[in-house]
């Protein structure tokens, strides 16, 4: 099972060391997992230099060009030269907050493509789309125009994230769960070669409590996980859980 933290906007590169230390000594009964973090760019040098070999780690955003004119933007070239091996594209807090469309979702995953940075590529339905029954056209439409330009040959990921589960508490259940998941598949079996196989994480409110059934659910290779990432016990709690 794939573990990916994803810190948001939280520790300052002394916690993040402190943290990842942490985790490094308590891994190793958990060593079948895979974990990955996702941390603030500011925090890359600090987990880099501290991840060793089982831990991944990667950025949360980047720019789709390598520099230029854009204050305040992160370089995939940079991510990839600091070590990152991933970077989200599309989280729902970069496209509500930020404005962030799937036009620029394309342009971000063909740039850390080209950089060997893997996109985790995030895709979910709000909670008005999912009571209209939008759910499956949202995915479809977030599918297809995030990866538009998406590099068969290289690696990405996916994760389906509802919105509405997102920091809230409130899981998708099992059911919602493996029908996105199989949307999702079906969607990659038809229009990306070679990609059948592409890892579908689950994000929304994981913990250690509901960790090990979500698990179980076909086509989820994963989760990623938000505030449940930030302590240590609560995200070696949801590692202990999906250890399979
Ligand atoms: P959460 O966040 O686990 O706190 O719901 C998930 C995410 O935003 O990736």
């Amino acid at each position: 099972m794939i573990c990916a933290g994803n810190w948001k906007m939280h520790k300052s590169p002394t916690q993040a060391r402190q943290f990842i230390t942490q985790l490094k000594e308590a891994l190793s009964e958990t060593e079948r997992q895979e974990v990955v973090v996702l941390v603030p760019a500011l925090c890359l040098e600090a987990v880099q230099q501290t991840a060793g070999k089982q831990i991944k780690f990667g950025g949360q955003n980047s720019h789709w060009e390598n520099s230029g004119a854009f204050t305040g933007e992160n370089s995939p070239q940079t991510l990839a030269e600091m070590g990152a091996g991933f970077c989200l594209v599309g989280h729902s807090e970069r496209r509500q907050l930020f404005h962030e469309t799937d036009t620029m979702v394309a342009a971000k995953v063909r740039s850390l493509q080209k950089q060997n940075v893997i996109p985790i590529v995030c895709i979910g339905e709000t909670l008005e789309e999912r009571r209209q029954e939008k759910t499956v056209e949202v995915l479809r439409r977030q599918l297809e125009r995030g990866l538009a330009e998406v590099n068969s040959d290289r690696k990405f990921w996916l994760a389906y994230e509802p919105v509405w589960a997102i920091g809230t508490g409130e899981v998708a259940t099992v059911r919602q769960v493996e029908e996105a998941h199989q949307v999702i598949r079906d969607w990659l079996v038809r229009h990306v070669p070679g990609q059948g196989q592409t890892p579908i994480l689950y994000g929304g409110s994981v913990k250690a409590a509901n960790a090990g059934e979500l698990a179980k659910v076909p086509n989820v290779a994963g989760f990623l996980i938000g505030g449940a990432s930030l302590e240590l016990d609560s995200f070696l709690g949801v590692l202990r859980s999906t250890a399979k």
